[in-house]
C-alpha cells in the first residue's frame, strides 16, 4: 500500500486529481479502448473533481474517451433529487467536461428490479475489461461507497443498509435530518473496488483519524472495508496530517521517507 501523507486537504485534492489525470493521459484512451474511471460522491471528492474541471477547461484534459462508474447511490431518490449521487456527479463533474452521456453509469436508486440493475452494472464493468482505477473517499467507520462494517470483503454490487452512523454523518446533507435519510442504497461492492487495477482513497480530517489508523495499522477485517486495501497491489491513499494523528510517529515517518526516496529518484 502506498500511503501519501500531505499537509492539508487542498494539497491531497491537487496530488489526487494530478494522480486521475496523469493515468488517464498515459493511458492514451480511444474510442475502442476507453479509460474506465470508478469515482465517488460525498465532500471528499468536491476539490478534486474542481481540479479535474479546471484542468479540462485549460485544455489540459479530456474526458472523450474515459468511462465512469459512479459508486453508489440512495434508493428512493432519483435524478432530479439535489442528494441523489447522480445530482451531484452531474453539478460537480459532469456538467463541466467533455465526457459523453453514454460513457457515464450510475446506478438507479429508482429501478424496480435491484437485482437487475446491480448484475448488469457488474457485467458493463466487464463489458469493458475492468475498472482502471477506482477512486474514492472513505466513511468516519471505515466503510468505501457503501460498504459498511460487516460487508463480505468480496462483496459485489448489491443492496445495503446504511448504519445509524452512516445516515448522521450524511444528515448534514439533508438539512441536518436524519429522517431524510434513505436507509438503504446501491452500492458496488468491496470486491468490485478491489478488481480494479488501481484504488485510490482519498481521505481528510481528523474525523477520518480512526478509519485511516484501522486501514493502515489494524488488520484487514470487514469492520473496516477500506482495509481489504491491504490485499490490494495497487492501493493508495492520500491522507492529510489531521486524517494521520492516529497513525503511530514511526508510520507516518516511514511512509513519508519512501515518497521522498520516489522523489530522489531511488
Ligand atoms: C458516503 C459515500 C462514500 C464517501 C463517504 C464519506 O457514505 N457513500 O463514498 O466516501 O460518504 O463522505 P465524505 O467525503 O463526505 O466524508
Amino acid at each position: 500500500m502506498r500511503v501519501i501523507i500531505q499537509k492539508d486537504y487542498d494539497k491531497c485534492a491537487k496530488w489526487a486529481a494530478n494522480y486521475i489525470a496523469n493515468k488517464i493521459k498515459v493511458a492514451r484512451p480511444t474510442a475502442a479502448k476507453p479509460f474506465v474511471l470508478g469515482l465517488p460522491t460525498g465532500s471528499t471528492p468536491m476539490g478534486v473533481y474542481k481540479e479535474l474541471v479546471n484542468m479540462f477547461k485549460s485544455g489540459k484534459l479530456s474526458f472523450q474517451h474515459v468511462v465512469t462508474f459512479s459508486m453508489d447511490e440512495y434508493i428512493g431518490l432519483d435524478l432530479d433529487h439535489p442528494q441523489s449521487y447522480a445530482h451531484f456527479m452531474f453539478e460537480n463533474l459532469y456538467n463541466h467536461i467533455d465526457i459523453k452521456k453514454e460513457n457515464i453509469n450510475i446506478l438507479n436508486g429508482m429501478t424496480k428490479d435491484y437485482a437487475k440493475e446491480c448484475a448488469t452494472y457488474e457485467s458493463k464493468m466487464r463489458h469493458y475489461g475492468g475498472v482502471n482505477l477506482f477512486f474514492g473517499g472513505i466513511g468516519t467507520d471505515g466503510h468505501i461507497a457503501f460498504n459498511e462494517p460487516g460487508s463480505s470483503l468480496t462483496s459485489r454490487t448489491r443492496v445495503k443498509t446504511l448504519t445509524q452512523e452512516t445516515r448522521e454523518d450524511n444528515s448534514r446533507f439533508f438539512g441536518n435530518n436524519i429522517n431524510k435519510v434513505p436507509k438503504t442504497v446501491l452500492t458496488v461492492g468491496v470486491g468490485t473496488i478491489m478488481d480494479a487495477e488501481e484504488v485510490l482513497i482519498m481521505a481528510s480530517g481528523a474525523s477520518k483519524a480512526q478509519a485511516i489508523h484501522d486501514t493502515i495499522e489494524e488488520g484487514v477485517n470487514h469492520m473496516c472495508a477500506a482495509s481489504a486495501l491491504q490485499m490490494h497491489q495497487h492501493g493508495i491513499i492520500v491522507c492529510d496530517d489531521a486524517a494521520c494523528s492516529k497513525l503511530l510517529p514511526k508510520t507516518v515517518d516511514y511512509f513519508k521517507q519512501i515518497e521522498n526516496l520516489k522523489f530522489e529518484g531511488v
